[in-house]
């Protein structure tokens, strides 16, 4: 029998999360990671969507800047690999952080073995990432989104500077807001993979089959809950409106400055939602297509 389930969540440097509870016995080295259930896995995912829309309107609060990320995202990707190389370091990506970098080798996947069967309920680590994919958005249109947001603002955002932020010596901020948003949206995502595991356990006679024959368009139609995915999308609408409200408030902002600031806010906030669903969907569709490997 497996123990009682728990989940822990830790809100350190990124928001970041384990999810699953270590059991005592272990295969190749790795633990075996019961996953929570659904109800639990999506009450984790709640959590996470005030980090996530906080961060979004930090960013957008200074000047997009487009020409940081004309050449194809390479001055950030290179901003970004040297933040992954210290955070391999502590841990941050190693088996069941749920954690995976965007510049980095992955962790190597799970094989079912005759002494290591992963039964249903316990994480099975598949080869997938949505990083690819959730950097691309990020360059060809998220990008443009906060530039939309901060022109709202016409420079009146002064941040946590006194002074207001331009040119070279605010671009850490600026990338480090932006590695910060990848990784937790990266996170957020990747989480789909504990999503998916909950799903098949639920209905293991029902998934194995379309595993089996790789029926990817019935496995989307069992995986897919419209009715979840509004309340995710309402709820981030929500997040949205209240926290960019606050910060224009805040900032004792023009009633027309915060009108469109936060109007623009829930523009990007709900492409990333949306775009964060579909990605979610992906991952759980490629985690449960290598599964039974
Ligand atoms: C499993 O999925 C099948 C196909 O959608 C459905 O008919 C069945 O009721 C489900 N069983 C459970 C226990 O949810
Ligand atoms: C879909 O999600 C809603 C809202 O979370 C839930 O009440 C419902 O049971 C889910 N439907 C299925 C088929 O899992
Ligand atoms: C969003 O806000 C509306 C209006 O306040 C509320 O009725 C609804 O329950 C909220 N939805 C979510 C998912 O938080």
């Amino acid at each position: 029998m497996m123990p009682t389930l728990r989940v822990f969540t830790s809100f350190c440097c990124s928001a970041g999360l384990a999810i699953a509870v270590r059991v005592p016995s272990s295969h190749n080295g790795r633990p075996a990671l019961v996953v929570p259930t659904l109800p639990e896995v999506r009450a984790i995912l709640a959590q996470l969507q005030g980090p996530i829309v906080s961060t979004l309107i930090a960013r957008a609060a200074l000047p997009a800047e487009p020409s940081l990320y004309s050449d194809g995202g390479r001055f950030l990707t290179s901003f970004i690999h040297k933040k992954e190389v210290v955070a391999q370091a502590t841990g941050r990506y190693t088996y069941g952080t749920l954690e995976y970098p965007f510049t980095l080798p992955l962790v190597s996947p799970d094989t079912i073995t005759s002494i290591n069967s992963f039964p249903g309920g316990v994480f099975h680590q598949d080869t997938y990432t949505p990083n690819p994919g959730l950097l691309s958005f990020y360059l060809r249109t998220l990008v443009a989104l906060l530039g939309d947001a901060n022109a709202a603002v016409e420079g009146t955002s002064i941040f946590f500077h006194l002074t207001q932020p331009a040119g070279p010596a605010d671009r850490d901020t600026k990338f480090t807001l932006d590695a910060q948003l990848l990784a937790s949206l990266s996170h957020r995502a990747s989480i789909g993979k504990v999503v998916a595991e909950a799903k098949f356990n639920a209905n293991i006679t029902a998934y194995t089959p379309l595993i089996q024959s790789r029926d990817r368009g019935s496995l989307r139609v069992l995986l897919t809950n419209t009715t979840q995915e509004q309340v995710v999308l309402d709820g981030a609408a929500n997040a949205s409106l209240e926290l960019a409200t606050a910060w224009e408030t805040a900032q004792a902002a023009s009633p027309t400055i915060s009108t469109n600031f936060i109007t623009r806010v829930q523009i990007a906030v709900a492409e990333v939602y949306r775009e964060l669903i579909d990605m979610t969907t992906d991952v759980e569709m490629e985690y449960l297509l290598q599964r039974l490997d």
